[in-house]
Parts: structure tokens; sequence; C-alpha cells
């Protein structure tokens, strides 16, 4: 029986200067997805999964993120005086929703060195790691299914995702061979952000990751490698060929991801989930339906 997951890590020091002037004094994850930051719908990803000991390894402007999961007293007293209970509940919401933790980058030196800095918070445990830039339709269970994966096989699991050759050296990319499950690959092999045009595959790793704790160990000798930072991919690449730690495994995702990291995409999301809700879906629609026509000029 392999060790049940608990914990989920979330890197959350990048400097999003895809973003600037909006991430000067702001955390990219901050951003809102319509009325929501991004960061709040990763959380609520992981505590549906089971995890609700959340770790966030932050970078500078923390402060945004720390607030924002905390209790709002001054903000709640008012609500709570006026009577507004549904705005009370988005208030209450974030800082209820999960035991949530916090550790310093320091220098960042790469995803790799980021979830190294989770190993004292984590220890001898399989953990998942997700990445803020990736939403998941909360329709959509990946993690859920990579966890139990990870339980049946007592491996490590990476999501992936068929994407088109143009966008394959932005990603990890795995090659692979099919197991017994459908949705389930052996990894056999993996290259961080390849050159445009040399992608051995077009199966790319997405934002999450449930790791078996050697990863630590294989992590503090990774040396720097793509863009002279340490790697996570790499260390994967080393756990991939270790039958002692059980390989690495991919769940190929083929449900409905919404990127957030660059400013088109992140547009993008924001109308996708817009046009999803309840509230303001309707008009948006209806907007959408005489301002597209307009643009065929
Ligand atoms: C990171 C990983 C990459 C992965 C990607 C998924 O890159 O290094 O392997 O495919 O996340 O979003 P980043 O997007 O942080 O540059």
């Amino acid at each position: 029986m392999s060790t049940p997951v608990t914990k989920a890590v979330i890197p959350t020091a990048g400097l999003g200067t895809r973003f600037l002037p909006a991430t000067k004094a702001l955390p990219k994850e901050m951003l809102p997805v319509v009325d929501k930051p991004v960061i709040q719908y990763v959380v609520e990803e992981a505590v549906r999964a089971g995890l609700g000991d959340v770790l966030f390894v932050t970078g500078r402007n923390k402060n945004a993120l720390e607030n924002h999961f905390d209790r709002a007293t001054e903000l709640e007293q008012i609500l709570h005086r006026k009577g507004d209970q549904t705005k009370l509940h988005k208030v209450e919401e974030s800082s209820d929703l999960a035991d949530v933790h916090y550790v310093r980058q320091g220098d960042p030196k790469g995803l790799g060195h980021a979830v190294l800095r989770s190993r004292a918070h984590v220890g001898d445990e399989p953990f998942a790691v997700l990445l803020g830039d990736d939403i998941i339709d909360e329709r959509d269970h990946l993690l859920e299914r990579m966890l139990e994966v990870q339980g049946a096989r007592s491996t490590t699991v990476v999501a992936l995702m068929e994407v088109p050759p143009s966008q394959a050296h932005l990603y990890g990319i795995a090659t692979v061979e099919a197991t017994d499950e459908e949705d389930v690959v052996r990894v056999l092999g993996l290259v961080e952000k390849p050159e445009p045009g040399s992608a051995p595959s077009n199966l790319a790793i997405v934002g999450r990751y449930v790791l078996r704790p050697e990863v630590y160990g294989v992590l503090e000798r990774t040396e720097p490698g793509k863009g002279g930072e340490i790697q996570l991919t790499d260390a994967l690449l080393e756990m991939a060929r270790d039958e002692s730690v059980g390989g690495v495994h991919g769940v190929v995702f083929r449900g409905r991801r919404y990127d957030t990291g660059d400013r088109l995409d992140y547009i993008k999301a924001n109308v996708q989930l817009a046009v999803e809700r309840d509230d303001i879906g309707p008009g948006l629609r209806s907007w959408l339906r005489e301002f597209v026509p307009s643009l065929e000029e």
C-alpha cells in the first residue's frame, strides 16, 4: 500500500513579467479570472481532490497572496452589518478553504529548486505539485485521476496533454509507451522546452504532478539545465529511468484546461469561464454574438 497523498505544493515565485505593469506590485497568481484570483481556482482544485494541506513556495510580493487566504475581519464585519451574506460568503470562502502554509524560495533558481524548498514541510511522503498558470475545469477530474494512478502503481505521475507542434517548445515534452490503461502511459524520455521543430513528440507536461518523495534526493543533485535553472523535468527524467522508484507515468488529459500564463490565453480563459457563469454568462454570450461578426471586415 502506498502512503496516501495529503499535501499540495504550489510554486508562486515567478516574476510574471509577461503581465507587467499589472504584476509590478501584485503576484501574477493574484490576477483575476472573471472575479476570482487564478490561485484560488488552483487551491480549490487541490481541496476538491482531498489535498487540504497547501504549501505555497513564494517569492517577492507574497503579501497579497497571504492576505487573500487569511481572514479579512474588518471587511467581514462591514458586510455582516449590511446583511450582505452573498458577498460575506465570497470573502470567507478563500480563508476557510485550506490549511495554508508558506515557505520562501529565496533565489529563484527554477521550478526544481522551488519544489526542493517544500521538502521540510512534505517529508517522506508522496505529494502533488500544482502550477498556477493552468486552471483545470472543475468538471474534469485530472488530479483525482492522477492520485488514483499514483496510489495503484506507487509511481510518480505527470499530467500530459497533446499540444500543437508549434507550441511544443514552451513545455516539457515526453516520449511514452502505452500501458494496459487507455489514459495512462509510461514515460520513457523527457526534454525541457525543446528547440522549435525538434520536439520528440506532441505530449506536453501540463502543470500537475504527483511526485514520490525520492524526487527531493534527485533534485538536490540536479544541475542547472534549460535557461540555467534547476528543472523539475530533468529530475523526472532520472526517475523515469529508475525502476527502484517505480519510474514515471503520465495521465493523458483530454479535458478542459485554461492557460493563464500569457496574455492572449489569459483573455481567452476569462471569456471561456465567464460564458459558463449563471450571472454574467447570458449577457456576455449575447454581446459576443453581436461583437464577433463586427470583426469580420
Ligand atoms: C513549467 C515546466 C514545464 C511544463 C510547464 C507546464 O514550465 O518547466 O516542463 O511543461 O511548466 O505549464 P514554465 O511554464 O513554468 O516555464
